[in-house]
């Protein structure tokens, strides 16, 4: 089942240089292919289309502040069951809750700034690929 997802790396991985070792972990996938990557800074309206499903929720205002906060590395990535497989190397969103070998469980602590964004759906990668890509869709 070949599949695509976006993916983030958030301005705390950018910040901790931390992107060399996170694009490793995804291209070290036997037959995964990164076929987009970009470095850019997102602005409210992008970020607001992209966790339209958390507008009004408690965290999304800092989250806003966070993700907008310095430059992101957005990615495609293709190849078998590769939405399950980015969301199982990064572990929970909770950066402590997720095992140690995992994205966030190697780096992170706080929820927020827990490193990687990974497209959770078939409906959601495409979704996600149309608004930072939309050449690609
Ligand atoms: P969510 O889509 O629930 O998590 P995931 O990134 O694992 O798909 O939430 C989006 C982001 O919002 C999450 O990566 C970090 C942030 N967030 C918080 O800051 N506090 C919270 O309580 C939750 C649930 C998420
Ligand atoms: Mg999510």
């Amino acid at each position: 089942m070949t599949q695509r997802t976006l993916v983030l790396l958030k301005p705390d991985a950018v910040r901790r240089g931390l992107t060399g070792e996170i694009i490793g972990r995804i291209e070290r996938k036997a037959g995964w292919q990164i076929t987009a990557l970009e470095l850019r800074t997102l602005d409210r309206a992008t970020l607001e289309q992209h966790y339209g499903e958390h507008v009004g929720k408690p965290f999304y205002e800092p989250l806003v502040e966070f993700m907008s906060s310095g430059p992101v590395v957005a990615l495609i990535v293709e190849g078998e069951r590769v939405i399950e497989g980015v969301r199982a190397l990064a572990g929970p969103t909770d950066p402590i809750a997720a095992a140690p070998g995992s994205i966030r469980g190697d780096f992170g602590v706080i929820v927020r700034e827990n490193l990687i964004h990974a497209s959770d759906s078939e409906e959601s990668a495409e979704r996600e690929v149309k608004i930072f890509f939309p050449g690609r869709a």
